[in-house]
């Protein structure tokens, strides 16, 4: 149940696009989310599912086609962008590239007409939080993408918002400065306690940065969860194949006793898992999934299934290991260097496959 303690709550929202003479475009369907007070909540999903349409809603720079979206209760829907207590940064920072970076962040301050001597307080504050104090009379054209990050940072904090929208805002930086921008990102969530709704479509991202992640694909949320249980427990076959890697084997229960079903693989050989909400009826068709960490490879004979090594993969840290299936699909085993000998397994070779008791799940779909 939503409440009042919720910072965004939307309800129902769908939002459709129509082109001229074209087809019409339902950016987002039926859309309900109640994000809450101090949260990093991160909204997950590939590139048109409805990502930048849901914050701009929020933002108020669009209006939802139905429902409505409440902050901290009240409905918004007629409260235009500048008198929300929400800001966004956006992907491409639109920063002024001739004002200084002192200028860029006092901005918005200005815009709501605060005095002088607090605007220069709060620049130096924020200056601070972003570990920027060096840079103040810097242009923001001569700064590197990192520093105009956080500068873009800075300037959507500075008016203390209640909510923070964050579109992708670390994709355009290289691998090594984004990953400290997400270390900073959370401390500066931490520090301020504000809600930050961030968006991305990195699920690594999601996963390392979130207190709760939405998992979106055709302007639906598909499934919300902590990191954790929507990798461990994915909703359905695409939230499945987008956060991590994947197995999926398909077979028949066999037997359900006590909540756990016997699934007979396609692929040959049986596993057993815990039976769907919906009961399992004998012979019924399902799929499992087996995260590549789940399992490991055993001599030929042995183990749960049998495969053969189509390719080995080294990884540094693992090694990944594709196999072909009798029933001709893939499977991936994904194990630590520690625990195997890179030149154990070959091209050709046949293997057994151990899947770790109570790891696979059958997908609802
Ligand atoms: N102003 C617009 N007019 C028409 N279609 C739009 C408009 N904005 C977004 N769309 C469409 O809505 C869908 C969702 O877009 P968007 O929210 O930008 O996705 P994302 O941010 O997840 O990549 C896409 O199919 C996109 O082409
Ligand atoms: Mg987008």
């Amino acid at each position: 149940m939503a409440s009042a303690a919720s910072a965004i709550d939307a309800r129902g929202v769908s939002k459709v696009f129509k082109g001229a003479g074209q087809d019409e475009v339902r950016a987002l369907d039926n859309v309900s989310v109640a994000i809450r007070e101090n949260e990093f909540f991160t909204l997950l999903g590939p590139s048109g599912c409805g990502k930048t349409t849901l914050l701009r809603l929020i933002a108020g720079f669009d209006f939802p086609t139905e429902g409505e979206i409440l902050l901290h209760g009240e409905n918004i829907a007629l409260l235009p962008p500048y008198k929300r207590p929400v800001n966004t940064v956006f992907q491409n920072y639109a920063l002024f590239p001739h004002m200084t970076v002192g200028q860029n962040i006092a901005f918005g301050l200005e815009m709501l007409g605060k005095p002088r001597d607090e605007i220069n307080a709060r620049v130096t504050e924020m200056l601070k939080l972003v570990r920027m104090e060096d840079l103040r009379d810097r242009r923001t054209s001569q700064i590197s993408g990192g520093q105009q990050q956080r500068v873009a940072l800075a300037r959507a904090l500075a008016p203390r918002p209640k909510v923070l929208l964050l579109d992708e805002p670390l994709s355009a930086l290289d691998y090594k400065l984004r990953k400290d921008m997400q270390i900073e990102l959370k401390r500066l969530q931490h520090d301020t306690g504000i809600t930050f709704i961030f968006v991305t479509h990195d699920q690594e991202e999601a996963l390392t940065m979130s207190d709760r992640i939405a998992v979106m694909s055709k302007g639906k949320i598909l499934q919300v969860g902590a990191p954790h249980d929507i990798y461990v427990r994915p909703a359905d076959r695409f939230v499945a194949n987008f956060i991590g890697e994947t197995n999926f084997l398909v077979g028949r229960i066999a037997s359900e006793k006590a909540g756990k079903a016997k699934v007979e693989l396609a692929a040959g050989g049986t596993l057993s898992a815990d039976a769907p909400d919906r009961g399992a009826p004998r012979g019924s068709e399902v799929t499992i999934v087996v995260r590549p960490e789940n399992a490991t490879l055993v001599p030929s004979g042995k183990g749960d299934i049998a495969g053969v090594v189509e390719n080995v993969v080294y990884f540094g840290t693992d090694t990944h290991v594709h196999l072909k299936l009798a029933d001709g699909s893939q499977f991936i085993v994904r194990q630590q260097n520690a625990t195997l000998a890179s030149d154990d397994y070959k091209p050709g070779q046949k293997a057994g496959i151990a899947v770790a008791p109570g790891t696979p799940r059958i997908l609802k779909d």
